[in-house]
């Protein structure tokens, strides 16, 4: 009840739909500076990261001059209670986003924050710390997001999210798409392609205008990585699919970094530097779970075979797929998740990743297909992480993954080929929150051919929400009724167990 409370309560602080002022004189500060929401993130046992970015009235964008934020942490959703505060600055080189480094928090519990800046207060939100390093916690529960294309639907799912129990949402990427797609769109971006700083935070911040997501930011801890969307699609590294040369693409690559920086709950030690910014990361929930989130985009070997210039990008008897060389996180993150699998401890391993990681083989007949751009494009890689995560002394790995804009559950294995190699980890993709996906009838025929397959469902919208005891793990599908419709419930369309010490997933 308290949490339904906070969350109404948070709807009735915001009760309009805020849109981006266009054409008004320049202001220091817009009527509500804090109409892109507030939001925290990175949960540790003593710190969370508190974000916001001010509308700086038309040009929030703009270099303008810098404001000084005062931000307050308490025990209470009150704010009687407070236990840090301070201020922080808000400057135009970085869109007037704010990212404070709160430390010297208790381990396990709820905090309610707070921002003020030229006498606005901001509405109050709510984190939650980690469970303490050697805390033993009953249950955890987090939720994985991914995908929200703006125009393809509303976002009702975060509304819906917005009033779990969650130590923590994890948005494995699309957070933003850089055009226009789909069909029966009920709203638009109303401008092209993202190409330049400006752009990118126009487009950060039109998604933000839609309140039920800044309610879901409001409510809980976020957890990010991203995908190839938050740039442009199906880029590799330094190569893009649609941009020919590589130093302007870079340019562009820089641009949307810097924008995705101010405007996610991110510490100010990810700060991007030009076209590089290290976002991996390795969480830990007391003995019950260790999290690594994992940056697949940016350290990646280009499409094999020149994928990028086939349609659909899908590789049919392509020998260089096979090259041990190549890499999806680069040497050095490869590294580092290797290590830390070794060194793992919890009971459960999660790995937040961007993309399906099973073999799908989507050919026809005698001839097999794989889809250049997701893991199938990288299978050499693939084997040398699923070799870690069959090494680590953890022996209960979920992956979990978004991308693909459908449901899926899988049975990872160190070779996909040989039916009777042993399960290693197991995969749960957590749809789209309305991105539109592959036509369900599809489906069928690809689980046919990969076996693997445990499950897989399409044509709708929503979340998984992950349920973690020291026994099982729970996975549920849950999908809203219509992504076109601002009213439409949300249920549970299926769910999943994975009981510790035998990973597959099963029917719950
Ligand atoms: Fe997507």
């Amino acid at each position: 009840m308290k949490r339904r409370s906070f969350v109404a309560g948070l709807g009735a602080l915001s009760s309009s739909l805020w849109l981006p002022s266009l054409g008004r004189a320049q202001a220091p500060l817009a009527a509500d500076p804090f109409g892109l929401g507030i939001a925290s993130g990175r949960p540790m046992p003593e710190s969370v990261v508190l974000w916001t970015r001010l509308m700086a009235g038309q040009h929030a964008d703009r270099l303008g001059p810098p404001v000084e934020v005062d931000w307050a942490v308490a025990e209470d959703e009150a704010m009687n209670r407070v236990v840090q505060s301070g201020k922080a600055t808000a400057e135009g080189r970085w869109a007037h986003s704010v990212h404070v480094d709160v430390g010297g928090l208790s381990p396990g519990r709820p905090y309610w924050y707070r921002f003020t800046a030229a006498g606005k207060q901001s509405p109050v939100g709510r984190t939650r710390t980690a469970p303490a390093l050697a805390d033993r916690p009953d249950v955890l529960r987090f939720s994985v997001a991914s995908c929200q294309q703006y125009e393809q639907g509303f976002y009702t799912a975060w509304r819906h999210m917005a009033a779990e129990d969650l130590n923590a949402v994890l948005f494995v990427g699309d957070y933003i798409y850089e055009t226009s797609w789909g069909r029966d769109l009920v709203r638009r971006h109303e401008a092209g392609r993202t190409m330049t700083l400006d752009d990118y935070r126009n487009r950060y911040a039109l998604y933000k205008s839609d309140r039920d997501l800044r309610a879901a930011h409001a409510a809980h801890p976020w957890i990010v990585t991203w995908d190839d969307h938050e740039v442009v699609n199906d880029y590799a590294d330094d190569l893009s699919p649609t941009d020919p040369d590589r130093d302007p693409f870079l340019a562009i690559r820089a641009a949307a970094y810097q924008a995705f920086w101010e405007h996610m709950p991110l510490p100010n030690s990810m700060q991007p530097k030009g076209p590089a910014l290290r976002l991996y990361d390795h969480y830990r929930f007391g003995e019950l779970a260790e999290l690594f989130t994992i940056d697949d985009r940016q350290y990646r070997s280009h499409n094999a075979c020149h994928a990028e210039r086939i349609q659909n990008r899908m590789l049919v008897d392509c020998a260089e797929r096979l090259d041990p060389g190549r890499t999806m996180l680069g040497a050095e993150q490869e590294a580092w998740f290797a290590s830390g699998m070794a060194r793992a401890s919890a009971r459960w391993n999660l790995v937040a990743q961007q993309t399906l990681m099973a073999e799908l083989d989507r050919g026809n007949g005698e001839k097999r297909a794989y889809w250049a751009d997701g893991w199938d494009g990288y299978p050499t890689a693939r084997r040398r992480l699923l070799d870690a995560v069959a090494a680590s002394p953890t022996r209960n790995t979920l992956v979990l993954g978004g991308d693909v804009h459908s449901f899926w559950a899988t049975d990872l294995k160190q070779d996909f080929a040989d039916p009777k190699a042993p399960t290693v980890a197991t995969e749960f993709v957590g749809g789209s929150i309305t991105s539109q996906g592959p036509p369900g009838s599809r489906l069928p025929p690809l689980m046919a051919r990969n076996p693997h397959i445990r499950a897989a469902v399409s044509d709708v919208n929503g979340y998984g929400l992950v349920t973690l005891d020291r026994q099982k793990a729970i996975v549920a599908f849950r999908t809203i009724g219509d992504v076109r419709d601002l009213k439409t419930g949300i249920s549970t369309d299926r769910q999943f167990a994975v009981e510790a010490g035998r990973p597959g997933a099963q029917p719950a």
